[in-house]
């Protein structure tokens, strides 16, 4: 529709409609003529050279993706409070059903693109919302934002800002401590939401911990890269003979023993190591028949593949070197820039230089409360695989 837009225009290229009729929601600086005269992170309406409407986004020079778009319209739009809430209340909808929320306390309310919603995520954990505003676009909506989750019912409300060290407070309530617990598939976790990572901890593993617990039984069991030890409670809880919690980060590995402690007392076969898994993985301190590689994205952009790749292929191949015969492996890479297809290349590399025979027994990925929007394959972030190794 060509008409007058409340909103500064963001004009395509010729020839750069492509992606935005495939609704991908990402705009690259590639693809645009002239910055619109507006505030970074402000509503632009973005057309075609015709001067049609094709959608909306938030406008950021200072990203390579100068748009975000967050409503696919040919339509003159006004986006008021009542829009985000309806956005907000389609996520909270979606989720109300999901086997996942009955596991758990601690879930994830908004998945940002795949909600449809770029720039905002929301983790639950029990009575309270933990929000990171990740754009200028979310940000500058801050107050619109936040105030449906209080008319969702949640008593806090806690905010990160994209920039970690820029806002972190809480915006309604205060629950008079930054340690909460949650419960996760019958265990207690402690997380902290001011100073833990993302939101405070990692809902995305909470099926594949669950699956992890199934194997565990009279294993010896390494959690690599472990965080809070997640994966390692899930182990113990199912019978595991050891279980080796290693992680770079002191503060982590003070938390993992807190949540092992809290559920299973001082007496828990569990051992928390500050070490990096790189050397450690060349050390190990046990005959492990069960290994859990859960690494950090290494590769934060498309520059960064290479060198992600091979660090990929070295602690898998470790990995595979050192584990027992009719062990299993549980890998994980969570970076977006590493595809399904490139990650399975990398572990059969590794595969092959360890010359052990290995089948693949199950392909894992990110849970249902972590949706991935069909039109944006690459919020499918989150690729593991459960390897038997001969
Ligand atoms: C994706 S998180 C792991 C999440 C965990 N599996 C869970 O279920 O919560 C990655 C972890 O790797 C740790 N890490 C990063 N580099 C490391 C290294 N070189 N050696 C050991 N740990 C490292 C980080 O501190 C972080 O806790």
């Amino acid at each position: 529709m060509n008409v007058t837009s409340t909103y500064p225009d963001l004009f395509l290229k010729p020839g750069r409609e492509k992606a935005l009729i495939n609704r991908h929601p990402w705009i690259f600086s590639g693809a645009v003529n002239v910055a619109p005269n507006c505030r970074e992170g402000e509503i632009v309406a973005v057309r075609n050279m015709k001067n049609e409407v094709l959608a909306y986004g938030f406008y950021s020079r200072k990203s390579q993706i100068v748009c975000r778009l967050f409503e696919f319209t040919e339509k003159l739009m006004i986006f008021d409070d009542a829009y985000w809430k309806q956005k907000i209340q389609n996520a909270y909808n979606y989720r109300k059903n999901l086997p996942s929320i009955n596991q758990s306390n601690a879930w994830r309310l908004v998945h940002a693109e795949g909600d449809f919603l770029p720039g905002l995520i929301a983790d639950v954990y029990g009575e309270t919302v933990v929000v990171q505003l990740l754009t200028e676009g979310t940000i500058l909506l801050k107050d619109t934002l936040l105030n449906v989750f209080t008319d969702l019912g949640f008593r806090y409300v806690y905010v990160k800002d994209a920039d970690e060290n820029k806002d972190r407070s809480y915006w309604l309530g205060n629950i008079g401590d930054k340690v909460i617990e949650m419960e996760e598939n019958g265990l207690k976790m402690l997380v902290n939401i001011e100073e833990g990572q993302k939101t405070g901890t990692f809902l995305d593993q909470r099926d594949n911990r669950q699956l992890l617990g199934t194997y565990a039984k009279g294993r010896s069991v390494l959690n690599a890269f472990s965080y809070s030890g997640g994966f390692s409670l899930h182990a113990l809880k199912n019978g595991a003979k050891i279980v080796h919690s290693v992680d770079i980060s002191k503060r982590a590995i003070e938390l993992a023993n807190e949540n092992v402690e809290l559920n299973f007392g001082q007496t828990a076969k569990h051992q928390g190591i500050v070490a990096d898994c790189f050397d450690y993985l060349r050390q190990p301190r046990s005959n492990y028949d069960l290994i859990i590689l859960d690494p950090p994205a290494f590769a934060k952009n498309l520059a960064a593949v290479e060198r992600a790749a091979r660090g990929y292929k070295d602690i898998n191949l470790q990995a595979f070197k050192m584990i027992q015969p009719g062990g299993f492996v549980f890998t994980f890479s969570c970076s977006q820039k590493i595809t399904t297809d490139l990650f399975r290349k990398i572990v059969f590399s590794a595969a092959s230089d360890a010359n052990r025979n290995i089948r693949i027994v199950h392909q894992l990925t990110q849970p249902a409360d972590h949706p991935v929007n069909i039109y944006h394959p690459e919020g499918e972030y989150l690729k593991g695989l459960v390897l038997h190794v001969e």
